[in-house]
């Protein structure tokens, strides 16, 4: 479903053509108000250069909001490598691409600083490193902060724990049972800390390769619908985003849905249903930004420290508390308080509304 009208409210739009590669670069950069806009490279296929575009202007945008919620000194951005519907890149074509890229960040000036995402890894961001200083998400030996999944999975743990203390008194996980969906760089070690924490598991993968893995955690595996309709005390959507939506909702029977996927609801409007159904539902953009405070800390003075690095993504667990209590607070979901908290800390750094 379609959530994103692609108004402009974005500082800057560039779009070149890569000169070696001749592949489109588009950076958007939507926010720097709060600091450098930061947000990932994505390597990806279009139907046409207008999908393209709108993809970078609304993913933009939801970093500038996901890195203010997240109480980040950080703006909001992202960049987009257009491939063309069954276009496959040589190795070779590909790294020009990358390098064209890195060109295009340099250009920016610091203004945008990139990263990974979808179609692109770390590795991908030493070529893209040749050509600009504005990378973040470096492997760990080059200095920076490496693979953000161990951070996001963490920042995820401590959602779940926030909310369970939330909706039945105690943050303990001993006893409670937690639907897992999706069980890849995140969504796997999700599975074990909270097994490690005695949570009973439910597991689900469309990969069923992932399944003996699940069943050594001592879950069960079940279908991915069974998975969202359990009478379960948590599920932990950890794939692809639109999994909560008109149908599903109603089926819903966990008190508390978090976890790490983009944008599980179909439409905003679902933040309501959810409401209405009785479900504490933690914004993905809040349970999932630990991958996005782990990279911050490469920014910070001083550099990449993991062990600041853990201390800062459990963080996630206050900004959870306070969007959780400004909904209550001011009888509105918590998409919409975290929206508002996000916009506030905007404002005052002199976003224009
Ligand atoms: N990796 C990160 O640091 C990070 C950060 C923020 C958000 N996220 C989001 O979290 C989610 C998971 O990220 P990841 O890095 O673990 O991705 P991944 O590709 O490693 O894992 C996704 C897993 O979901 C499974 N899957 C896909 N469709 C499914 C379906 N319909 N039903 C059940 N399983 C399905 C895949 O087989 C795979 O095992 C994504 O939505 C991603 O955008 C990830």
């Amino acid at each position: 479903m379609e959530r994103y009208q692609a108004d402009l409210e974005h500082e800057q739009l560039v779009v070149r053509r890569g000169e070696r590669s001749g592949v489109y670069a588009i950076v958007a950069v939507h926010s720097t108000a709060l600091g450098p806009a930061l947000g990932g490279c994505r390597l990806w296929r279009y139907d046409d250069a207008r999908a393209a575009v709108r993809d970078a202007l609304r993913l933009a945008r939801g970093m500038t909001h996901k890195s203010a919620v997240a109480g980040l000194p950080l703006g909001g951005g992202k960049g987009v490598l257009m491939l063309r519907q069954g276009e496959a890149l040589s190795p070779a074509r590909r790294r020009a691409a990358l390098e064209d890229f890195g060109d295009t960040v340099e250009w920016l000036d610091g203004a945008y600083v990139t990263a990974e995402d979808v179609g692109t890894a770390s590795r991908d961001m030493e070529v893209i490193a040749r050509r600009t200083r504005h990378v973040s998400g470096r492997a760990r030996r080059h200095g920076g902060s490496g693979d953000p999944s161990p951070s996001t999975a963490l920042g995820v743990e401590t959602s779940i724990l926030a909310a369970c203390e939330r909706a039945f008194g105690s943050a303990s996980l001993r006893g409670r049972s937690v639907a897992v969906i999706g069980l890849g760089h995140v969504g796997m070690r999700v599975a074990r800390m909270l097994a490690r924490r005695g949570a009973t598991l439910l597991a689900n993968d469309l990969d069923v390769t992932k399944r003996p893995a699940a069943l050594a955690l001592g879950a069960r595996w079940v279908s991915a619908e069974e998975a969202l309709r359990a009478p379960v005390d948590v599920v932990c959507p950890c794939a692809l985003g639109g999994v909560l939506d008109d149908e599903s909702v109603p089926a819903l029977q966990a008190p508390v849905v978090a976890g790490a996927a983009n944008n599980q609801l179909a439409s905003d409007a679902v933040a309501q249903l959810l409401v209405d159904r009785g479900v504490l539902w933690v914004p993905d953009f809040v349970a999932n930004a630990g991958g996005i405070v782990n990279i911050a800390v490469e920014l910070e003075p001083g550099g990449y420290d993991p062990a600041r690095a853990r201390m800062r993504v459990r963080a996630i667990g206050d900004t959870v508390r306070a969007v959780l209590d400004a909904a209550e607070a001011n009888a509105t979901t918590p998409l919409a308080a975290a929206m508002e908290l996000a916009d506030a800390r905007l404002a005052d750094a002199g976003h224009p509304a």
